[in-house]
């Protein structure tokens, strides 16, 4: 962290040169007061300071980070009611759930970065015009705008979350295939948790600003899980090795942390530093009910770049998996190693 200070102080002095003049003591105050305080270094500055690749720091910058705080504001204050469509699941979509999509997918345009969006919401893939950019510029990016929706009325932590792909179709590629993947959490605080394949880090919104600081950087995910959080309860009625696996995390002493939310139940092992959470199928949903492209694929980076894992039941890595269709589901098992 003291690298990001001293640079944090570079900055300050080279665009404030009044801050030069500064005498010593004053200047040892800012050093001390950056070393306690980590909110100060930005997203965009820890982008620019690892080196990333402009373009694909301006999509998180200007596109995904500006999304994600119109997404807050309208979970805070936007209508709760179905809107009477259907997404591709047959599912019922939430007004939330519809102007979410919208919101990100107009954010995405607006960046003109993006070459081909694909959204959990939508049944085909939306493709913005090139207007003559090249296509190594440009990325693909995947998303799930609002992730347990059906959670916002009750008041429960709701997430989004995005991957992001080299440009062109995601389909016949695979997890590994992300040159990021990031996730958002509309909780207590809004926080962004984001990899570039570099480490996995954590950022919090700070409101009065409308900018995101470091908060958590290079979150690690222990092989021992203390905690679980069995997704699909139901499965363990038909599935005798599915209720063994719970009986074992039980016998363990393990502690449950589960909400119904994919998003803040995998914050909480990043955070937490440990834990596990399972998705299996069962005969009502044969191929499990998470999608692989919208919220495995990414879920399995952020993941596994913290230190964690993530298989489908059959023990398959799940960025390995090739993407054939963007709305496949696969069952998950993610989180500590050792509990998968
Ligand atoms: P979405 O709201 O995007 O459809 O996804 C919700 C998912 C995930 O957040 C959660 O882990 C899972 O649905 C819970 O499913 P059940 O309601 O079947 O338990
Ligand atoms: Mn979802
Ligand atoms: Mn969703």
């Amino acid at each position: 962290m003291i690298k990001y200070f001293v640079l944090y102080l570079k900055a300050k002095l080279e665009c404030h040169p009044e801050l030069v003049s500064l005498s010593k003591d004053v200047r040892n105050v800012m050093v001390r007061q950056a070393h306690h305080d980590t909110t100060m270094i930005t997203l965009r500055k820890f982008l620019e300071i690892n080196n990333t690749d402009k373009n694909l720091a301006r999509l998180f910058t200007d596109a995904i980070a500006p999304a994600v705080i119109e997404i807050r504001h309208k979970i805070e204050c936007g209508d709760l009611c179905h809107c009477g469509t259907e997404n591709v699941y047959g599912e019922k979509q939430l007004a939330l759930d519809v102007c979410s999509n919208q919101i990100v997918l107009d954010h995405l345009k607006k960046s003109g970065l993006v070459n081909i969006a694909a959204s959990e919401e939508l049944e085909s893939e939306v493709e913005f015009k090139k207007a003559g950019k090249d296509e190594k510029d440009l990325f693909t990016v995947v998303f799930d705008p609002l992730d347990g929706s059906s959670l916002v009325d009750v008041n429960f932590a709701v997430g989004s979350i995005f991957g992001v792909y080299p440009a062109g179709s995601p389909i016949g590629r695979t997890g590994d295939d992300q040159l990021a993947a990031c996730f958002a959490v509309y909780g207590p605080r809004t926080t962004l948790v984001l990899t570039l394949g570099k480490g996995t880090h954590e950022f919090r919104l700070n409101h009065k600003e409308n900018e995101f600081f470091l908060s958590k950087e290079n979150l690690k995910i222990l092989p021992q899980a203390k905690y679980f959080a069995p997704g699909n309860l139901r499965a363990a009625a038909e599935r005798d090795d599915y209720l063994k696996k719970i009986d074992e995390y039980i016998k363990k002493g393990m502690t449950l942390r589960y909400s119904g939310g994919m998003v803040p139940d995998i914050n909480h092992i990043l955070i937490k530093g440990n834990g596990v959470f399972s998705y299996p199928s069962y005969s009502a949903t044969p191929e499990g009910k998470l999608r692989l492209l919208f919220e495995c694929n990414p879920m399995a980076l952020l993941v596994e770049q913290a230190g964690g894992g993530a298989i489908d039941e059959g023990g398959a890595r799940i960025l390995s998996k090739k993407i054939t269709g963007l709305h496949t589901r696969t069952p998950i098992f993610i989180g500590s190693k050792s509990a998968l």
